[in-house]
């Protein structure tokens, strides 16, 4: 799969599900509405629109969500997935979590062959944590990351830079995860979907963030690119620190990934609206010929790029939530 602008499609991330067991306040509002379940992708579905990606050339495949670990079935679909991961058809096969409910599924993750994971953590300070994600116990996800650590497997842990919430406790994180042998990239705050929170007192431009981590250690730039839009730097005692900057550094020239959501809905752009109904031609027979062909025509026309802006009274870049696409 190539796009308009020559860049080859080897990655896609698909959401299991739209729901959350947490409500963090840069993601979506306090009473959120879900989809109806009978909207969702069965686990059949969600296999066939896979082995689909893969057959056209995806490498790479995310689960996610919302919380990609509150779908009753979905270890069911990592051990159906994990057959690419056995033949050779797929690089890697990994996920993004709230690491909530990792604790009880790591040690089966890692036997599905699942090397990495994905984990959201934004403080350790439970009660920022709780502020953050109106609720959640920083206790759960901190059992999570070490069982999935105990089961072998790489984690990565993803926080989010909050102006009034955890800006004072990205150092003790970067510190926390090092300890561990744990990456830790921190993530500017992203207008998708409304919010109660205001974004632009949310925002802060990473360059702020390193300046901190500066004060704590000397970085040096690393020129490791990981197909991602992470820039990485090493700290003077050996830890690795990414940042994720779509607001103050544009990353679209090297874009190798398109998204799927739980109902099917293919999106081209994490920042644009373009996207294409999957669930159709997937649903209309039994094999595949309409299910390519959309997925071809989809592909043919993927923007070259979000343009995100945060700014006083400007709508969301787009209208749906980050626990649409996943991360
Ligand atoms: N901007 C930036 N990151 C977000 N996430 C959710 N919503 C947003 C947003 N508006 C993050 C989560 C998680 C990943 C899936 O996306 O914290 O790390
Ligand atoms: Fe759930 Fe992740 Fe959104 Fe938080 S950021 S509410 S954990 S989907």
């Amino acid at each position: 799969m190539i796009d308009p602008f020559g860049r080859t499609i080897s990655y896609l991330r698909l959401s299991v599900t739209d729901r959350c067991d947490l409500r963090c306040t840069y993601c979506m509002p306090e009473r959120m509405s879900f989809l109806p379940r009978a909207d969702l992708l069965s686990l059949a579905e969600l296999d066939r629109l896979a082995a689909a990606f893969i057959r056209k050339g995806v490498r790479k495949l995310r689960l996610t969500g919302g919380e990609p670990l509150v779908r009753r079935d979905f270890m069911e679909l990592v051990a159906g997935l994990s057959r690419f991961l056995r033949s050779g058809d797929l690089d890697e096969l990994t996920l993004t979590t709230n690491g909530t409910r990792l604790a009880r599924h790591a040690a089966d993750l890692a036997r599905c062959g699942v090397r990495r994971v994905n984990v959201s953590l934004d403080s350790l300070d439970a009660a920022t944590y709780a502020r953050i994600t109106r609720g959640g116990r920083v206790e759960e996800a901190i059992a999570g990351v070490d069982a999935a650590l105990a089961a072998g497997l790489a984690v990565k842990i993803n926080a989010v830079a909050l102006r009034s919430d955890n800006l004072d406790d990205l150092v003790a994180l970067a510190e926390w995860a090092d300890a561990r042998g744990a990456d830790l990239t921190v993530i500017e705050v992203m207008p998708m979907g409304s919010v109660e929170a205001d974004r632009v007192d949310q925002f802060v431009p990473l360059g702020e963030v390193r300046a901190r981590f500066e004060r704590r250690w000397a970085l040096t730039d690393l020129a490791r690119r990981t197909g991602g839009p992470a820039r990485y730097v090493r700290t003077d005692e050996g830890g690795t620190i990414g940042f994720i900057a779509p607001l103050s550094r544009n990353f679209c020239d090297g874009c190798n990934r398109v998204r799927v959501t739980c109902t099917g809905e293919l999106y081209l752009c994490l920042g644009q609206p373009a996207k294409a109904d999957l669930g159709t031609p997937l649903r209309a027979s039994a094999d595949d010929v309409l299910l390519d062909a959309a997925i071809d025509a989809a592909i043919g026309r993927k923007p070259q790029g979000h343009d995100f802006a945060i700014g006083a009274r400007r709508p969301p870049a787009v209208e749906r939530h980050m626990s649409v696409t996943g991360g």
